[in-house]
């Protein structure tokens, strides 16, 4: 898994690798900011520095958690997170159960972030719908472990990985709540003419017009 970082001075970012300098075998920390810095997304610092103390005596950078692909064996756990919301009616047993054969819910990529702790706090589905097209779903947070920021970056990590394959990525979502967390992100809120599923918001990134390719997948649903 990546691990996520918070500078002392309050930014995130995700370690991406170690790396020897080519000059004098010293290790370096590779990491790329998950917020949009003009000047670059991806930093270099010596090893020791980033792991270091500040002249005030404080850690450079604390960790806060990893992100990563979730495999089946930690799916039972992943799941559970959004029984309060969608599990209405239903016993936990047959929500999970449910849940584990769902289509809808297993398609995609799911990615996890655990806490500093290794705790599971937060997961999503990620649909690679076409190049350079991708769709986030069911972001799901541990009921317990809301609002400490943990979704949100759930989110930002996979986008910026997705641009590190492919910097034109377009990112879709149906916000069923927190429209404000996702155009925190970067997302927007569609027009008027693309909302079919109210009160889901259709947001994407990016400024340009939909194709016809993108504008099915928002009156679709993915
Ligand atoms: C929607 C959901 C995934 C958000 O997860 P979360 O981990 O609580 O999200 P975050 O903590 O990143 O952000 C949530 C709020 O906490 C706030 N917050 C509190 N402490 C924060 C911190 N330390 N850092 C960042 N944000 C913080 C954020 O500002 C945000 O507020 P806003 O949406 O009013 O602007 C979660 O509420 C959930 O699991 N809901 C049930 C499932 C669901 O409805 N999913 C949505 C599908 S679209």
């Amino acid at each position: 898994m990546l691990e996520v970082y918070r500078h002392y001075k309050g930014a995130h970012y995700l370690r991406l690798i170690s790396a020897l300098h080519s000059e004098d075998l010293a290790e370096h920390e590779v990491y790329r900011t998950l917020y949009d810095n003009p000047k670059s997304r991806v930093w270099v610092r010596p090893a020791e520095m980033f792991h270091g103390l500040t002249d005030d005596g404080e850690p450079r950078f604390s960790l806060v958690g990893a992100v990563g692909r979730a495999f089946p064996e930690d799916e039972a756990e992943l799941a559970g997170f959004g029984y309060d919301t969608w599990g209405k009616g239903v016993t936990l047993d047959a929500f999970l159960a449910a849940d584990l054969l769902d289509p809808d819910t297993r398609r995609g990529e799911r990615w996890f972030l655990r806490d500093s702790a290794g705790e599971k706090v937060s997961v999503l589905n990620l649909l690679r719908l076409a190049r350079g097209v991708v769709g986030i779903a069911s972001v799901v947070t541990n009921p317990e472990r809301r609002g400490n920021g943990f979704a949100s970056l759930l989110v930002r990590a996979v986008m910026e990985l997705a641009w590190i394959e492919d910097s034109a990525t377009r990112f879709f979502l149906f916000a069923e709540e927190r429209p404000q967390m996702y155009e925190r992100l970067g997302f927007h809120t569609l027009s008027e003419s693309e909302q079919h599923f109210k009160p889901a918001l259709a947001m994407a990134t990016g400024d340009a017009p939909l194709t016809p390719l993108e504008r099915e997948i928002v009156r679709v649903y993915f």
